[in-house]
This record gives structure tokens, sequence and C-alpha cells, in this order.
């Protein structure tokens, strides 16, 4: 598929011009043209090949602290050696052109911040960083020594990744802002996600509710397509660059 084969709606580009607060949604689909796996697709998903009760819930570390660790340590990895994509870099110019704009992500991976977003909300943490597992502060450097897992220096409690594992909360106030973008926004891009993990599926629901438009970009239907205005089928790296490009196309309310 290429960006030439992409129809965008006359309406839409009229939508995503007029619109003064702009708010995105990303999930792993985002980040699978750079090689990351996506949790959920079948085959290739990370929940394919892993059981995510032994690795991504709080009592799965408990059991086997270095379990967890080797693991995200692993995925941390491919994460380092990734590059964004045209995708990650669409979304970075689409905020330079906005009046307001909030991405929300539940990446984990920091792309979007290496393609240069600025106003990011990550809802599920970042793998690029660990913290202590009992008073929760964030740790820049830690020691890798061999098999066992590092320790905090200040009160010896094990570190884990700094991300959020299923039976655990949100950060409250990453939430928050992303509740109040999705009642606020006058559209919503939603791309990559399955929105199968609440509390971050529910945030199309509010966008809906307030009246905002709501545009699903995914490869696959998902439970949010019957809900969206606009369903852009296709690669998020080929159809963002796209959906950037009818910007520049004449017609539309124009606030650019
Ligand atoms: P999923 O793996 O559940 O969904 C990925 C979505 O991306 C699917 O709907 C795919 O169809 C779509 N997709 C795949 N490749 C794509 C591409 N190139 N362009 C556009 N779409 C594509 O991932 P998430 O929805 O992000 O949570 O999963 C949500 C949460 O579940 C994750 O943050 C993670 C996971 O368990 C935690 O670890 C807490």
């Amino acid at each position: 598929m290429t960006q030439s084969s992409i129809s965008i709606p006359r309406e839409l580009v009229a939508a995503l011009k007029a619109a003064r607060y702009v708010a995105v949604l990303t999930g792993a689909g985002v980040s699978a043209e750079s090689g990351i796996a996506t949790f959920r697709d079948a085959q290739t998903g990370l929940w394919a090949r892993f059981d995510p009760r032994e690795l991504a819930t709080p009592s799965a570390f408990t059991r086997n602290p270095k379990l967890v660790w080797d693991w995200y340590a692993w995925r941390r990895e491919l994460v380092a050696v990734a590059q964004p994509n045209a995708g990650h870099r669409a979304l970075a110019a689409l905020e330079r052109r906005v009046p307001r704009f909030l991405l929300i992500t539940q990446n984990v991976d920091g792309l979007h911040q290496r393609a240069e977003s600025r106003n990011i909300v990550e809802l599920h943490g970042n793998i690029g960083r660990v913290k202590c597992s009992r008073e929760g502060t964030v740790v820049e450097r830690w020691e890798g020594s061999g098999d066992a897992v590092p320790r905090c220096s200040a009160c010896g409690a094990l570190l884990r990744p700094d991300v959020v594992w299923f039976e655990e909360m949100l950060p409250a106030d990453a939430l928050e802002q992303a509740e109040a973008a999705a009642r606020e926004c006058d559209l919503l891009l939603i791309a990559g996600t399955s929105a199968e993990v609440y509390p971050a599926a529910a945030l199309p629901m509010y966008a809906r509710r307030s009246g905002a438009t709501v545009v699903e970009i995914n490869t696959a239907a998902t439970a949010l397509s019957e809900l969206a205005d606009y369903v852009l089928r296709g690669p998020s790296g080929v159809v963002l660059p796209a959906l950037l490009a009818s910007l520049a196309t004449p017609g539309g309310s124009g606030a650019m």
C-alpha cells in the first residue's frame, strides 16, 4: 500500500483543517513498522508467544523477578535499536500544524519522543525507565550485575520496569490528562490499537459523546470501527503521512 493509494474523505480533511484541538491515541500498531511486535496480532503478537500472567503482573514479579526483569531487558534492547517510522514522524509534524495537540500513547517504547513529538502522555509508562518496586522512585542509573535483579540503592528493594502491569492502576495524572483531552478535543485520531485494554479503550467513547470527530487508523477492524466517524484502513506508516499530506490540499475551512 502506498500513500497515493489512500483516499482521505474531503469532509475529514475539512474537519482536520478546522480542528482547534486534536488528540491522538496510539497503540502498538504504530510501532509495528519500526519492527516492534504488537501484543494481540495472531502469531506475531507478544501475547501469542508469551503469557502475560507470567510476565506482566505484580504477582509474576513477586514469583519470579528475574524472569520478568530479563524479559523487559530483552524488549528494552529491541526498542533501543528500533527507529521511529513515517507514522511517528507524521504525528510529530501534525502537532506543529494544529493550534492545540495532545498525543496519548499506550506504547512504552519512547518512539514518539524520538520522532520529536512534544506534548505526550504515556498511559502505560516507559520501558526505558526503571523504578523501585517498593517506593516507586524512578531510578535513572542501575547496575545490571550478572544473575541478580538490581536493587534500589536507597532502600534495597528490587528494581522493576516503570511500566503499568495488568492489575495495576494507570498513573493518575496521565489518565486525567488523557480523559480531559478526549472530552475537550475537536478531533480524535486513534491509531494502531486494538482498543481492548481499559481505561485507554474508553477514551474514544468520551470523545464521541462530547461531539468530537473520531477517526480510526488500523490495518484491521476493531471494536472501535463501528463507533468511528471515519475508518482509514491501512498501516499507520502510510496512512498518517497521507493524512498529513491532505492538509496541503486546497479546500476545507483553514485554521492552519
Ligand atoms: P494490540 O496488539 O492489542 O493491538 C495492535 C493493533 O494495531 C491491532 O488492532 C492491529 O490490527 C493494529 N496494527 C498492527 N499493525 C499495524 C500498522 N502497521 N498500522 C496500523 N495498525 C496496525 O496493542 P495495543 O492496542 O497497543 O499493555 O495494546 C494495548 C495494551 O495491551 C498495551 O499497551 C499493553 C498490552 O497488554 C500493557 O502492557 C499494560
